[in-house]
């Protein structure tokens, strides 16, 4: 009968602690950090800014950040992937689309602002991986990269200016504008399609973050060559954890949540209209 009670305290115990870690852990994943900026740097059209912080968790692919400044201003923090995240720093590649991005862009190392996160669902597939990236896209297809050890990298742009990050990436990387003034010219599917009968892309995976557009025309590439392939998708959102339902995206099994649910989706799951 003792023997019994001490294992009933136990498992209560048990179960507390987990309870205490559970609660800690969440607390931590939502946790609103103040960061600082280090450097802002121009590299061609986009911006590089590296931030100082008191990190509690390492942010792993497929996650991203909430990003906000505690003013009247801008009311709803936004959405950025991680585009590298080494030695107590977090950097962010941004392109300028409006006022937020506007405020990043002329923002001063000392200033600071606010992160939310990370949210989204961290990706764990590391091995044979063919990146397409389109824009700004390569942001999160190059915090990927750096732990995969076997990948090629296809990297388009409009023009030069939106290519200059590519050095980033050390080996086997392709790249291409649409207006050729640097690389291959045309665009990046086309310039992917032309290496097909030189790399070994049987028995790998594709990972594609991009415009809709360059999205929805791989989805039928790579159906037609039979090869799995995940997007990072993009929504407009409101919170980053699930609460405003307003980053919903139409999948073949119902309406999902971009932010909980992904951001990364297989392609055949994706309906694009
Ligand atoms: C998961 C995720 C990761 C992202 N990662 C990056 C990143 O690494 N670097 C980066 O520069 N941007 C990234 N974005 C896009 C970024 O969040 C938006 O560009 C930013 O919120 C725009 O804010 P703004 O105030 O400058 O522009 P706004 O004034 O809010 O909008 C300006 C224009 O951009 C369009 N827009 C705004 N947000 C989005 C969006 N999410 N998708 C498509 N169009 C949009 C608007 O429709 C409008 O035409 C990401 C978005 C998501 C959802
Ligand atoms: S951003 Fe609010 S639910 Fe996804």
């Amino acid at each position: 009968m003792i023997h019994f009670l001490q294992f009933q305290l136990l498992r209560k115990f048990l179960q507390n602690l987990k309870e205490v870690f559970i609660q800690n852990q969440r607390r931590r994943l939502l946790e609103r950090l103040k960061i600082i900026l280090k450097k802002n740097e121009k590299i061609g059209k986009f911006n590089l800014l590296c931030f100082e912080g008191e990190f509690h968790y390492t942010p792993s692919p497929g996650n991203f950040y909430m990003l906000s400044k505690d003013n009247y201003e801008f009311i709803l923090p936004r959405p950025f992937s991680v585009f590298d995240f080494k030695n107590g720093k977090i950097y962010f590649l941004i392109k300028k689309v409006g006022r937020f991005t506007d405020f990043l862009f002329h923002l001063k190392p000392g200033e600071e602002i606010f992160l939310n996160g990370p949210y989204g669902k961290k990706i764990e597939h590391f091995d044979k991986i063919i990146f397409i990236a389109g824009g700004i896209g390569f942001a999160p297809l190059h915090f990927h990269s750096l732990f995969t050890n076997d990948f090629y990298f296809f990297f388009g742009g409009t023009t030069k200016d939106e290519i200059l990050c590519h050095k980033f990436i050390e080996k086997n990387i392709f790249v291409s504008t649409d207006d050729g003034s640097f690389g291959y010219k045309g665009d990046v599917l086309s310039l992917f399609k032309s290496h097909l009968n030189k790399i070994d892309f049987k028995e790998r995976k594709i990972f594609a973050c991009g415009p809709r557009n360059m999205l929805k025309e791989l989805k039928k590439i790579s159906e037609e060559i039979k090869i799995e392939t995940y997007f990072y998708m993009e929504e407009r959102m409101g919170c980053g954890f699930g609460g405003c339902k307003g980053c919903a995206i139409k999948t073949i099994n119902n309406y999902r949540l971009l932010c909980k649910e992904g951001t990364v989706f297989l392609s055949s799951e994706v309906i694009f209209e």
